[in-house]
């Protein structure tokens, strides 16, 4: 029977029918309606009502030596099913959140026994198919959205709106248990233009958001998952940048925050990959501590911190493939005098052949230059002509580049 067992040095486990928030899955509401008490057990009641009948389940709660177990109560003999489970993971992290010191130590309502994510019923996915979410008509107004991604406690949340009241925020967060206490957070302080949804950043992005709608993104301490086995589990990624870049409007900015110089190293480098550009710092850092409890562990084990701002400055387009640019192609129409000056220095700045890109037909290049100078870390792409260069670059080096 599904169950969680949640450990607790509270020696009193007041709970009350009326200390839950109801939740909603897939069109059902599931309320805790009563609870009874046994000398050895409590039995609480849940009502569930759907769009195809309603019922009632119980769940039982009786002390063990490890800690206090919750379990369907087999003897109602429930039918059960995916809503029941997502409940029950929903009820453990609202006592979590109502008992400061409670952890779940076990559970079996997921086969890796870690919980996913419970997904917030109002931006749930269906299939592969994109169903983007109206923001407009979900904030009700059509302000700039800002995103931050594991927000872990919520703490940056709050700052965030304090910096951009003029915007509307989104909050992404895996953990089911950190986005009910950020929830429960914004309710007590009557926060209600922030929305929390509870998917992986990846799958938020690509479903719920259209092309080029959100202006920032915040990132602060990811997991480095610095092992190379673990590097899939990194959220800043190939794939990852491509679809936020995609999803930021053209001078979008990603800021990211981290105590890992390795994990900072290469998300900078896959962010310039994808047309980034380094920008001034988001005044938002500059003022003040970012707060978040993981700044405070890092800054306490004295470790320093990374803080950058990468601004969409071209899009790379979607249908042009990447190819190494030491690849030898016939089709390709690279001018040969382009295909041997790799890299060349000039007095004010070096120049790097950092990419090519070349569409289905091989007829269209475009190229990706490092320009390296003293006042200057730019990319240029170039594609017979200049595209999206700053002012600052001096035409006159690129001319030097392609007459090397
Ligand atoms: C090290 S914690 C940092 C939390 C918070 N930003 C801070 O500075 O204290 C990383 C957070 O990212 C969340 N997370 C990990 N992968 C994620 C993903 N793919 N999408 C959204 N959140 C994610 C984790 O659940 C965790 O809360």
């Amino acid at each position: 029977m599904p169950h969680f067992l949640i450990r607790t040095n509270s020696n009193s486990m007041i709970l009350t029918p009326e200390s839950f928030d109801e939740f909603s899955y897939k069109n059902t509401i599931y309320k805790i309606e009563n609870c009874w008490h046994s000398s050895k057990k409590t039995l609480w009641e849940i009502y569930i009502s759907g769009m195809i009948k309603s019922r009632t389940i119980f769940i039982e709660q009786k002390s063990t030596k490890s800690g206090h177990l919750f379990k369907i109560y087999k003897a109602s003999k429930p039918e059960i099913d995916d809503g029941i489970k997502k409940f029950l993971q929903f009820f453990s992290c609202q006592i979590q959140g109502i008992l400061n010191d409670a952890d779940i130590i076990q559970n079996n309502l997921s086969s890796s026994g870690r919980f996913p994510p419970l997904i917030d019923s109002e931006y749930e996915m269906s299939g592969p198919i994109a169903q983007f979410v109206d923001w407009k008509k979900s904030f009700g107004n059509d302000k700039d959205l800002i995103v931050e991604i594991g927000f872990g406690r919520g703490d940056f949340l709050f700052k965030l709106r304090r910096f951009y009241p003029e915007c509307n925020l989104i909050g992404m967060e895996t953990q089911p248990k950190s986005v009910y206490l950020t929830k429960r957070k914004l309710m007590k302080a009557n926060e209600s233009g922030i929305k929390l949804i509870n998917i992986s950043a990846l799958s938020a992005l690509t479903y719920l958001f259209e092309q080029g709608s959100i202006s920032k993104i915040f990132i602060n301490f990811p997991v480095p998952w610095p092992k190379k086995r673990q590097s899939n589990k990194r959220l800043v990624s190939g794939e990852f940048v491509k679809i936020a870049s995609n999803r930021l409007k053209k001078g979008g900015i990603i800021n990211l925050a981290t105590d890992s110089e390795d994990y900072f190293r290469m998300s900078k480098s896959l962010f310039a990959e994808s047309g980034f550009i380094e920008s001034s710092i988001d005044e938002i850092y500059k003022t003040e501590k970012i707060g978040t409890k993981y700044e405070n562990k890092w800054l306490n084990e004295g470790r320093a911190i990374y803080i950058c701002s990468m601004k969409k400055h071209a899009a790379v387009p979607q249908a042009l493939s990447k190819k190494d640019s030491t690849e030898k192609d016939s089709k390709s129409a690279a001018p040969a005098e382009f295909a041997a000056a790799k890299e060349i220095t000039l007095p004010d700045v070096t120049l790097k052949l950092k990419d090519r890109y070349t569409d289905a037909s091989g007829n269209r290049q475009l190229y990706v230059i490092d320009a390296i100078g003293h006042n200057l870390s730019e990319q240029l792409f170039f594609d017979g002509k200049m595209l999206n260069v700053s002012t600052f670059v001096m035409l006159p080096s690129i001319n030097a580049f392609f007459n090397t």
